[in-house]
């Protein structure tokens, strides 16, 4: 299939667990950051290690500022930084003089739409590079979405989706440029649903997950579980980006409004795993209800 060296710039929640899922699978990966990420995390990862042991030596770590010249190398880059539309272009830039002319560049954001990632880039760039949105935890979630549009290389789509499918073991779903994809348009009602829901009645995130967890068939987390573990952080980015991106009237509207809560649990540092606790260490702390 051609993919013999894949780069995963942003060693973050998916970076760290996108470049252990591809070693996991045999492909030495190039990992950057803006510092050198440690493989620690990917092993002593939270609630189980990301990856094999003997698989880290698959993986090379460096800085964006001082490596990026190594992904010449590379087949596949996928870029997994920060959800800022400004710092991924300004990347995608610096990547468009880099990257061999057969090599792919994939975005893993989760709300930005291709049509505005690709905005004023060279057009060869721009029929080389697509969103692969792998879901958190990588390792383990099956699904792939795969954006693309009518300016993307088919052959190149092609590639990554089978490589995706037959060697890291995802169900691939192609998308069309849509708000939210597909996933994150139905996740959006279902996130903000379960909120408003738990707030009205006073339930604590234990009671409302008991709900909307194992009956929904999200067995491990639930909705608020599964929240922390993504990351609070996220929902404003995927809500606001819904916002502009629907149109006036759309029933999805209500929905894409970013929730007191949220905007407070991210002003005092609770995003959830990676920031000083989430939904369930407001509930520890102070065993309070959602509110
Ligand atoms: P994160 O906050 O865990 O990691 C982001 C990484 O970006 C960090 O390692 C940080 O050092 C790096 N970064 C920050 N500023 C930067 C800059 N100016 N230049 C280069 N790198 C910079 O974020 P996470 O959650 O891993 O998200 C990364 C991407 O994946 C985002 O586009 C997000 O929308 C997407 N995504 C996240 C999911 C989740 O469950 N957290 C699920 C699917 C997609």
């Amino acid at each position: 299939m051609n993919i013999q060296k894949v780069a995963v710039i942003g060693a973050g929640v998916m970076g760290a667990g996108i470049a252990a899922h591809i070693a996991n699978a045999g492909i030495p990966v190039l990992l950057l950051d803006l510092t050198t990420p440690t493989l620690d995390k990917l092993l002593k990862a939270d609630p189980a290690p990301l990856m094999h042991p003997k698989n880290v030596r698959l993986i090379t770590t460096g800085t964006i500022a001082d490596d990026l010249p190594a992904l010449a190398q590379c087949d596949w880059i996928i870029e997994a930084i920060v959800e800022r539309l400004a710092i991924k272009q300004e990347l995608y830039r610096k990547l468009a003089t880099i990257r061999r002319a057969d090599a792919v560049v994939s975005s893993n954001t989760s709300s930005i739409p291709l049509h505005e990632l690709v905005a004023g880039l060279p057009e060869d760039f721009a029929a080389h590079f697509m969103i692969t949105h792998f879901f958190n935890p990588p390792r383990y979630m099956r699904l792939l979405e795969i954006v693309s549009s009518a300016q993307t290389d088919p052959d190149a789509v092609a590639k990554i989706s089978q490589f995706c499918d037959h060697k890291l073991g995802k169900g691939v779903v192609a998308c069309k440029d849509t708000p939210g994809f597909i996933a994150n348009r139905i996740g959006i009602f279902w996130i903000q649903t379960a909120i408003q829901e738990a707030i009205a009645l006073g339930l604590t995130v234990e009671e409302a997950d008991a709900v909307v967890g194992k009956p929904m068939g999200i067995p491990k987390t639930g909705v608020f579980g599964l929240s922390d573990l993504v990351g609070i952080d996220l929902m404003p980015h995927l809500m606001r980006s819904m916002n502009r991106s629907l149109p006036a009237g759309d029933a999805l509207l209500e929905k894409a409004t970013i929730p007191p809560l949220i905007q407070t649990m991210i002003d005092t540092g609770y995003t959830g795993r990676k920031g000083k606790g989430g939904f369930y260490r407001l509930n520890r702390d102070g065993g309070a209800k959602i509110k």
